[in-house]
Order: structure tokens, then C-alpha cells, then sequence
């Protein structure tokens, strides 16, 4: 059983999808949670309500991460709410959006490593005053990462990116006692994956796993919860795969 209370956490993007699962499953085992947000403050301030109804805490922040100031936001943001200690960073916010190397613009690239690799980067630098011995830092990283999915390069490229800071900034918190991981969830179905509810894409996804059934957020939130808590003690700078035995 994973116990968080008297814990605190952020998790960004926790408004829908894959960081809603983490944020509740971080509530349910007795955590604070500030749920970041970057337009469904609507889909953020239900499940504050949903947290609060079920007997915990729990705030709403609203940053665009995409603005070159935006980790950097949050973080004063949290620190108001949280005081002077953060027990849990869940930097799980991302954007992916298909293009072949034709259709790629700049405007797109700098978008996906501007939320997906910049903010993580940057949110884990300001809040680092705050994250003391103990605490435990969960990136959303992607199998895309190590394997060929057609026109998803420069998202692919954010995700290996994350996988090397998982790495570099385990190495380099660890002597502080801050662990750093990172989930690399298979297809789930969120927003993010619509070809996840249609016919022929759900043939695809079974066709590559072992398991057969579609993954949902909460298969990837109760690991982001289990890593970011005291039953992974001894678990730091590794990203795992949660994908149901992807053969991708
Ligand atoms: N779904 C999959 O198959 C899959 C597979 C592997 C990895 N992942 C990764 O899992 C993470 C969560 O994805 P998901 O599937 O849960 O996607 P999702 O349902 O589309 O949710 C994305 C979340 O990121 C937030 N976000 C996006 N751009 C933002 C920005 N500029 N500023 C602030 N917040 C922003 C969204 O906030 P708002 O809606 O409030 O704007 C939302 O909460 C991502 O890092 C993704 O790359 C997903």
C-alpha cells in the first residue's frame, strides 16, 4: 500500500488524461496535490471538487507552459500554496502532433521541446529550493522514445530527451536524496490518441501488444504514484515502460 500523507505534489497536465490519473491516484494515497493546468480549467476544477469530495486537498493552477517563463510561473505558484517543501514533482504535461519531415515547421518543433523537455527541465531547476530529502520526481517520457512510429520524429525526439534527463539528473540529485524516474506509457487512451478509439487503430494497438485490451490513464497514474512514493526507495534514474508488453 502506498501511503502519502502529510505529502505535497504538483502534477502538470493533471487538468486530463494520463497526469488526472496520477493526480487522483497521488490524492487517493493521501497527498496535497496541486493540479496544473494549461487551458481545461473546467476539467481542473472538477477534479479538485472530486479530490476535495473524497476527503483531500487539493488547489488548481493555471500556466501555459509553452511560454518561455512558464515552469518558472508555476513553481512561484506552487511555492505559495505549498510553503517551503514539495514532496512529489509529476512533470507529465506534453503535446504531440504528427507531421512528416515536409510538414514540419519551426513553430511546431520549438512548441514540443518548449513543453515537453523545456518546462520539465526548468520546473524541476525552480522548484529545487523546495524538494528536499525524500522526495520524488516522475517525468512522462513514451516507448516512441526507442522504437519507429511513422511521423512522430520531433515528438519521439522530445521523449529521448527525457529519458537522458532522467538519467543526468538522477545522477546529479541522488546525493540530496531526490529520486528521478520516468514512465514510458505505451498507446493510452487519452485526447492525445484518437486513433485509440477508432476501429482500425485499436487492431493496430492489439496487433503490437501482448496484452489485449487498449491501455487506460489510470494503468500508467498508479505507477506515476508508485514512483513517486517510498515503495520505490531504491528505484532512481530509470524509465519504465508501461505499455502492456508493446512488441513496437
Ligand atoms: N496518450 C498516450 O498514448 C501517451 C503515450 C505515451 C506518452 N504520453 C505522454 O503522457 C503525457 C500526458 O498525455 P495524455 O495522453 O494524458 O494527453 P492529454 O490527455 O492530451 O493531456 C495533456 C495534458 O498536458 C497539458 N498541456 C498540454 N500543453 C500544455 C501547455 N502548453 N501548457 C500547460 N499544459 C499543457 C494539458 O493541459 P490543458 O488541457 O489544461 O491545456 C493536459 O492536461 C504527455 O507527456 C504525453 O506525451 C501519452
Amino acid at each position: 500500500m502506498i501511503n502519502l500523507t502529510g505529502k505535497t505534489a504538483l502534477v502538470t497536465g493533471g487538468s486530463r488524461g494520463i497526469g488526472r490519473s496520477a493526480a487522483l491516484a497521488l490524492a487517493k494515497a493521501g497527498a496535497q496535490v496541486l493540479v496544473h493546468y494549461g487551458r481545461a480549467e473546467a476539467e481542473a476544477a472538477s477534479l479538485v471538487a472530486e479530490i476535495e469530495a473524497g476527503g483531500g486537498r487539493a488547489d488548481k493552477i493555471g500556466v501555459d507552459l509553452q511560454q518561455p517563463q512558464g515552469a518558472h510561473t508555476l513553481a512561484e505558484h506552487a511555492r505559495t500554496i505549498v510553503g517551503e517543501r514539495l514532496d512529489i514533482l509529476v512533470a507529465n504535461a506534453g503535446i504531440a502532433t504528427a507531421a512528416t519531415i515536409e510538414e514540419t515547421t519551426v513553430t511546431d518543433f520549438d512548441a514540443h521541446f518548449a513543453v515537453n523537455v523545456r518546462a520539465p527541465f526548468f520546473l524541476v531547476q525552480q522548484l529545487l529550493p523546495i524538494l528536499g530529502s525524500g522526495s520524488g520526481i516522475v517525468f512522462t517520457g513514451s516507448v516512441v522514445a526507442n522504437t519507429v512510429v511513422p511521423n512522430l520524429a520531433v515528438y519521439a525526439a522530445t521523449k529521448g530527451a527525457i529519458d537522458t534527463l532522467v538519467k543526468h539528473l538522477a545522477a546529479a540529485l541522488g546525493g540530496r536524496g531526490i529520486r528521478v524516474n520516468a514512465v514510458a506509457p505505451g498507446v493510452i487512451n487519452t485526447d492525445m490518441s484518437h486513433f485509440a478509439r477508432t476501429e482500425e487503430g485499436q487492431a493496430y494497438i492489439l496487433g503490437i501488444q501482448a496484452l489485449q485490451r487498449i491501455g487506460q490513464p489510470d494503468d500508467v497514474g498508479e505507477v506515476i504514484a508508485f514512483l513517486a512514493s517510498d515503495a520505490s526507495r531504491w528505484i532512481t534514474g530509470e524509465t519504465v515502460r508501461v505499455d502492456g508488453g508493446s512488441k513496437l
